[in-house]
């Protein structure tokens, strides 16, 4: 493996790792190549944004998070038919669970098979507070013996050939006994048949603020030999993503908050790859018709009604490619129908102008929020 100077939040996209040095990805039998995939994101990883992150080079993608109650008790079918939403095109995609209790957070894991997701993703992530408060999400990394037998009972009830995977965080805290917990549950999710782990190295505690800690990742790695381990954190441009993989030796990596609006990452995580330079930022002619088809098929998800008001943030997002983010991220915000999502393209993309890479801040500030599909009865 070659060797890298540059520290990991150095994020010039100019300067960039060799990018050679991976391997295969695979996720049980699933076989997925490439390993920069799309991480899941609450409110955002919804059909139309992995189908575009597909599209753009992602081997792989997650759906947003669902809680088990939502699944197993779906009232209101139309309404909430897009959480389930996914189609033959995007496959594999993953479904992701959430849930306080063992068997329970089985029957909705039976729900996702049903619905067709290719992977079964467990949630011992989810740092919102109402999501801990519940004994939900991250809360599990507290509660190795209840978080091993939700494990345990997904795993048994999931059919063997649709592999079941994890995400966590590395710790509730940064305790001693927190540390302990992660590798009991790390270990024995492995000892249960669980085919990948996502680790993203910010604590539950520490949600969004401060890095990610890219050497537990490499820790990680090296403590679960030949499992496969997927890294969560910090990963705003493509060199970020070679780098991730290069300084931990981890299996893959999952972009998150800086793949939102931005689905040209995964092009340049590939051109990267094949050994070329880095592509220029899309044009805004070439941004204006992503726009176009993220629009177009979110319609198709949300229909004519609600679409307006989905579309709003991801406008948000996408602005940060224009080099005249903040005008355009203003008129984004007030999207309400298609005619008004046009006006925007009409009066800032109509000129072709060269795009920007976005600037890492514009991300770091985010945190995650949590979209219907984690609520009780939505
Ligand atoms: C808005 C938002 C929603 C998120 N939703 C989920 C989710 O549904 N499931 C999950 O496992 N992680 C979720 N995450 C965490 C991300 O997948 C990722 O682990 C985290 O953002 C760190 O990566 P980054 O620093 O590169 O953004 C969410 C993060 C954000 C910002």
């Amino acid at each position: 493996m070659s060797t890298l100077t540059t520290a990991h939040h150095k994020t010039n996209p100019a300067e960039h790792p060799l990018t050679g040095n991976w391997k295969t990805l695979k996720i049980g039998g699933v076989t997925l190549g490439f390993p920069i995939v799309q991480a899941a994101l609450s409110g955002y990883s919804d059909w139309p944004m992995r189908l575009l992150a597909r599209r753009f080079g992602a081997s792989y993608s997650l759906c947003e998070v669902m809680l088990d109650q939502f699944l197993v008790s779906l009232r209101d079918r139309q309404r909430n038919r897009h959480f389930l939403y996914n189609s033959a095109d995007e496959q594999p995609v993953a479904g992701q669970l959430m849930g306080a209790e063992p068997e329970q957070f089985a029957l909705g894991a039976q729900k996702l098979v049903e619905a067709g997701f290719a992977v079964i993703d467990i949630n011992f992530g989810c740092p919102v507070r109402k999501v801990v408060g519940r004994c939900r999400g991250g809360y599990h990394l507290s509660q190795p013996d209840v978080a091993l037998e939700i494990v345990r009972r997904t795993r048994d009830i999931v059919p063997s050939e649709v592999p079941v995977t994890l995400k966590m965080r590395r710790g509730m805290d940064d305790t001693s006994e927190s540390r302990d917990n992660f590798y009991q549950i790390l270990d024995g999710a492995f000892a249960y048949g669980i085919s990948a782990i996502t680790v993203h190295g910010r604590t539950v505690e520490q949600k969004y603020k401060g890095p990610s800690r890219w050497e537990f990742l490499r820790e990680v790695k090296k403590h679960v030999g030949d499992r496969t381990i997927l890294g969560s954190g910090d990963l705003f441009t493509a060199a970020d993503c070679w780098r991730m993989i290069e300084q931990t030796g981890i299996d893959g990596v999952t972009v998150a908050r800086g793949c939102i609006g931005n689905p040209w990452i995964f092009a340049q995580t590939r051109a990267l790859a094949a050994g070329l330079p880095l592509p220029a930022p899309p044009t805004t002619h070439e941004q204006a018709e992503v726009l176009k088809e993220h629009w177009d098929l979110a319609e198709q998800l949300y229909g004519p009604e609600r679409v307006g008001v989905m579309m709003r943030k991801f406008g948000i997002k996408y602005s940060a490619s224009h080099p005249e983010y903040i005008a355009v991220r203003t008129d984004f915000a007030k999207i309400h129908h298609r005619a008004e999502w046009y006006a925007v393209l009409e009066k800032h993309y109509s000129e072709d102008r060269p795009g920007v890479y976005p600037p890492p801040e514009v991300h770091r500030v985010q945190g995650s929020t949590c979209a219907d599909g984690c609520e009780e009865g939505a």
